[in-house]
């Protein structure tokens, strides 16, 4: 559930503004969670075939975490093409260096990319753009930087699709209208496809994938954060956020509980279909 009770916001925050002051190790700790559930892996081998990486090719990966994303692509390119990580926070840069050396990972901020027009080939940005209150700039950096005839590919989260059980529906509303508040763009996943098509780009290809939590997450604690979390905000009383998590740790016990989320993915390419 990591991501849902965000992974990336209760468990700690991915957005640039808190990028110095991040506990590095928890939030790669969080992506290699993330990383293994079967929906994001599926997502991305999509993203790959979508983007059809070729020898030779200039390859950027935005928001690029631990790097893992920027060694496939590196690998995929060579010999003869370049791949690059952008990455604004210090420690996810230097946890990439430390598990994929010699690749090339650079501070930038997804709004004000440090590249000239139509450096790359294709571009890959995946999970970043629920974090930011200004997506639509960032897409247009990505488009400025993609050459005629690049491919792009866009991965994200639309949290509207987060349902869990058993919890009283009121109550969830209450919990998740807190996440929603805090959130800089929890429903991304449902504009990706807009916006890459008002930016002018022909779209390619599109598909979704749905995370559903096994048992042990609602065991682990995390949706238990999610109440409490709602319960600091005085969205839900502390009586309501006890008996949220005793529903949940109850129901995964018995092999009753449910939490699911769906995540989308949109390529293009710019410029006119091939
Ligand atoms: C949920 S993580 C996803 C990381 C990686 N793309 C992956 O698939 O594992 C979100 C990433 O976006 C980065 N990020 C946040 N704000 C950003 C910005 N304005 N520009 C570029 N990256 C940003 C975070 O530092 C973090 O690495």
């Amino acid at each position: 559930m990591t991501e849902m009770a965000a992974p990336d916001e209760s468990l700690g925050s991915f957005k640039l503004e808190d990028a110095h002051e991040q506990d590095a190790a928890q939030l790669a700790m969080i992506l290699d969670l993330l990383a293994a559930k079967p929906a994001i892996q599926t997502l991305k081998a999509w993203a790959v075939e979508q983007l059809d990486p070729r020898p030779g090719e200039t390859a950027a990966d935005i928001g690029s975490g631990t790097g893992e994303d920027v060694a496939d692509l590196a690998a995929r390119v060579s010999p003869g093409g370049r791949a690059v990580g952008v990455e604004p926070s210090p420690g996810l840069r230097a946890e990439a260096a430390r598990r994929v050396p010699g690749l090339d990972f650079v501070d930038g901020d997804a709004l004000s990319l440090p590249f000239e027009d139509e450096a790359f080939n294709l571009i890959r940005c995946e999970r970043v753009l629920q974090h930011l209150n200004e997506p639509s700039k960032a897409v247009a950096e990505m488009v400025r930087v993609l050459k005629p005839g690049g491919r792009i590919a866009l991965i994200d989260t639309d949290w509207s699709t987060a349902i869990l059980h058993p919890v009283d529906p009121e109550v969830y509303g209450r919990i998740v209208g807190i996440f929603f508040a805090e959130a800089a763009n929890p429903y991304s996943g449902r504009t990706l496809r807009g916006l890459l098509a008002e930016t002018g780009l022909t779209i390619t290809g599109e598909t979704a994938a749905t995370w559903i939590e096994p048992q042990e997450g609602g065991r682990e604690g995390f949706v238990a954060m999610l109440g409490q979390r709602a319960a600091a905000a005085g969205a839900i009383t502390q009586t309501e956020a006890d008996a949220f998590r005793t529903g949940i740790t109850e129901a995964a016990g018995r092999g009753a509980f449910h939490l699911s989320v769906t995540m989308f993915a949109v390529s293009a390419i710019k410029g006119p279909a091939a």
